[in-house]
């Protein structure tokens, strides 16, 4: 479907590119050629990703940086330039979150999903787009949800940050268009990775199921039907869409927006539960 070397001499930096949908990503746009640059909070996972997607023939930078800590992105542009000589492509696809009813939100719980989704991709952009409005052109592809634009319960703080970047991905379509910048999202429905399924589907409540039954074509999304769509909307095929959010969830939106509204019938005692262990787990 794509000529092989469509992402030759382009660079694409990816946050969150060393696990999930954002290292399938980035295998695609390794096999098309791409420099990758990927980021996260664990070296170490970085690494053994960089290491996986070398074998595209890609050059793999693999940087750790924390995408609520503007130091640490200007640390991270240095190095894909000295690297690279340029940055043509920002992914914003990092993102945290959880399921939980609102009312046993803290503060800090709320703010941890805001500052990785929606401050986080904000401070990606700015800084990107420093070096894309100097260079004249870039594509910036942002990772959003369809709950961005319906909403849904038991997920409000992702709710609230994935709003924003829709907005924030529709008004710089606008604003630097003249830059020779395009801005473009993608709302994935349910694609299985670890991140997401061991926050929002764990084990032994028969979420899982009940999600893939939510799905008018009755199965979950194959990380490479999400890489090809990625790979076409950053590519020159797609040189006129700005502004776009494209879906790709098998039409379940459609069916009954609000992914995680159902999570109204989980007793009161199935959320207890579940914090006892989040915060068991998290003193191990
Ligand atoms: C309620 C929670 C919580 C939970 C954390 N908190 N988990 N509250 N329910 N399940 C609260 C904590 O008590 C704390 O509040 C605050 O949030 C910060 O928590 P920490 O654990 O200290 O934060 P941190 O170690 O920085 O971890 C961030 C994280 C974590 C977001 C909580 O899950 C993470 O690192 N996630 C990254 C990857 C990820 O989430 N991937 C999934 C993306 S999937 P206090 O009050 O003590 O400060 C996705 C898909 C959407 O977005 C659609 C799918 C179909
Ligand atoms: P994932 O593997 O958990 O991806 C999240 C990535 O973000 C991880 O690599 C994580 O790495 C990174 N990250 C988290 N906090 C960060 C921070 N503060 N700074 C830098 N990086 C950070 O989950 P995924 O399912 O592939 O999700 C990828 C994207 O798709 C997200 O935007 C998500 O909202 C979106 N999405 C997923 C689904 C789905 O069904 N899977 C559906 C809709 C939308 P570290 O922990 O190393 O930092």
């Amino acid at each position: 479907m794509f000529q092989p070397d469509l992402f030759k001499g382009k660079t694409i930096l990816v946050t969150g590119g060393g696990t999930g949908l954002g290292k399938s990503m980035c295998e695609r746009f390794g096999e098309l050629g791409a420099n990758l640059v990927i980021s996260s909070r664990k070296q170490d996972v970085l690494d053994a990703a960089a290491d996986e997607l070398q074998k595209t023939g890609a050059v793999v930078l693999p940087v750790a940086c924390d995408v609520r800590k503007p130091r640490e992105i200007k640390d991270l542009v240095s190095k894909s330039l000295e690297a690279f000589g340029t940055i043509d492509i920002l992914v914003n696809n990092a993102a945290g979150n959880f399921i939980s009813p609102t009312e046993n939100l803290s503060e800090g719980a709320f703010k941890v999903i805001v500052d990785i989704v929606l401050n986080g991709t904000f401070n990606m952009t700015q800084a990107v787009g420093k070096v894309m409005r100097k260079a004249g052109q870039g594509t910036i592809l942002n990772i959003v949800t369809t709950y961005a634009w319906t909403g849904s319960g038991y997920v409000v703080p992702s709710a609230a940050a994935k709003a924003g970047v829709l907005a924030l991905t529709r008004s710089l379509a606008v604003e630097w268009a003249k830059h020779g910048i395009r801005s473009v999202a993608i709302a994935p429905g349910p694609f299985p990775t670890e991140g997401a399924w061991s926050r929002l589907a764990p084990p032994g409540l028969g979420f899982e199921k009940k999600m893939k039954k939510r799905i008018p074509l009755n199965r979950f999304g194959k990380h490479e039907e999400l890489a090809n769509l990625a790979a076409f909307l950053i590519s020159d095929y797609a040189g006129y869409i700005n502004g776009e959010v494209v879906t790709i969830d098998g039409g379940e939106w459609l069916k009954g927006a609000g992914e995680f509204n159902d999570l109204e019938k989980v007793p009161k005692a199935a959320w207890s539960l579940l914090n006892i262990m989040r915060k068991s787990k998290k003193k191990v």
